[in-house]
């Protein structure tokens, strides 16, 4: 264990990935705004239970990945694994199930036992929307609506496809479980180690397989469009309705199941194939069991989240913020008076940054980096006559100025 390495699958965010994390983040919580989507934030850890009942037992996320742990007074915790139960939680622990429609937005660090490569992390950060409520078919077009939105405004969406399918509703998935289960029985042998197990526990799962043995045999497997009720072939048809109305396009994808258990009806996904095999940038779907499975009452509820690593890895450079003014004292002595004017300068309102160490050719250097349009030089003699100097960095021309006057001569110079 090397101690100054950060642990695997975390990294820093340093300033220039932090700038892109700040704009997904700016861009989605704005985005969510314009469909009435307000910000707000459940704590990082919960009790075990709120993620193990409804991501259920047999998903990956809750057999193989959760951050579980007792804390010292023994209770079960986990690190959150994903915003969509903890949301369910708060919406029943603050009483809100009478105050629907609930529209959330969030985002936040995520943590998965992956197996980390580009794009997989795991401690990762998603942005999220939760619309709490609506049982319409319309819901879950304006949450796919909400995710076309932001992606465009990310200047990403062109780079996504939109999947979409339906789980339909328990009715339609137990007659399509019995059916599949008949289907890969015949082909129990074949299937990849992950599918056997998946076969007993989720069948549905192995629709999402990525083993090429098993995507042979799934070529023939039964299509659960084919098992749907009336009733959720309706609503499914009344989303496709709306998204063309809006003229959003999409892909049918029957394989689409999502990784996690608590879905009914609507699943999407939107992919990528510029990442490799991280590919899928938002998902979501309709989860209107998940109440009921954390032990509240029946609410209809859909949403989506977005990795925002992947989101920052398909978006551009964001450029960092440009000092008004570089400070650059010509002596020691005068280092004091200027930090004060410094101070003084950012409660003006100024963005300015002190160069505090190095010789007067290294202070150029380092006031050049910071790409500042000017910088304040200052002695003690000039800071004695309440002046300083001002120095264009473009064309290196340097004006005597009074303290009292910075303002109005940096307003001159456009
Ligand atoms: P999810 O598909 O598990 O869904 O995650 C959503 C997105 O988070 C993924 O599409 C991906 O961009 C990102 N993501 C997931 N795992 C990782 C990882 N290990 N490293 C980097 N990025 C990752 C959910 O979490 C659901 N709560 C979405 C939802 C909201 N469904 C309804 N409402």
């Amino acid at each position: 264990m090397d101690i100054i390495q950060p642990v695997r699958g975390t990294s820093d965010l340093l300033p220039a990935d932090k700038a892109k994390h700040n704009h997904v983040i700016d861009c989605a919580k704005q985005g969510a705004a314009q469909f009435g989507y307000a910000e707000m934030a459940t704590p990082i850890f919960e009790f075990t239970e709120v993620f193990s009942r409804p991501l259920g037992a047999s998903s990956d996320v809750v057999a193989k990945e959760t951050y579980s742990f007792e804390d010292r007074g023994g209770t079960g915790l986990t690190l959150r694994p994903e915003g969509t139960a903890a949301a369910m939680r708060a919406i029943i622990s603050n009483g809100l199930t009478q105050s629907l429609p609930q529209r959330w937005f969030y985002a936040g660090p995520m943590f998965r036992y992956e197996r980390p490569q580009k794009g997989r992390m795991r401690q990762f950060h998603q942005i999220g929307c939760e619309l709490i409520g609506p049982a319409s078919p319309l819901g879950d077009a304006e949450i796919i609506a909400c995710g076309v939105h932001i992606l465009k405004s990310l200047g990403v969406l062109d780079q996504t496809v939109l999947h979409l399918n339906t789980l339909g509703d328990s009715d339609s998935r137990q007659a399509y479980r019995t059916a599949l289960i008949a289907y890969l029985e015949a082909y129990r042998n074949d299937l990849s180690e992950d599918s056997q197990r998946r076969l007993d526990t989720n069948p549905l799962r192995i629709l999402d397989s990525k083993s090429a043995s098993d995507r042979n045999i799934l070529q023939d497997a039964p299509q659960l469009h084919r098992y749907l009720t009336p009733a959720a072939q309706a609503h499914f048809d009344a989303v496709k309705e709306a998204l063309q109305a809006a003229s959003i396009t999409w892909v049918d994808d029957p394989f689409l199941v999502r990784g996690l258990d608590y879905y009914s009806h609507t699943a999407f996904e939107f992919i990528t194939d510029q990442l490799g095999a991280q590919g899928t940038v938002l998902g979501g779907g309709r989860y209107d069991g998940l109440a009921q499975s954390l032990g509240g009452p029946l609410l209809p509820a859909v949403g989506f989240a977005a990795g925002i690593e992947r989101l920052a890895l398909l978006g551009e450079e964001q450029a960092q913020p440009v000092p008004d003014l570089v400070l650059l004292a010509a002596e020691q002595s005068a280092e004091a008076d200027l930090f004060a004017l410094g101070c003084q300068l950012r409660a003006d309102g100024y963005h300015v940054v002190s160069i505090l160490s190095g010789n007067m050719g290294k202070k150029m250097k380092a006031a050049n980096r910071l790409g500042a349009r000017f910088a304040l030089i200052a002695g003690a003699d000039e800071l004695g006559r309440n002046c300083v100097s001002l120095r264009n960095m473009q064309d290196g021309t340097q004006t005597e100025v009074e303290i009292s006057v910075i303002g109005n001569w940096l307003a001159q110079q456009g």
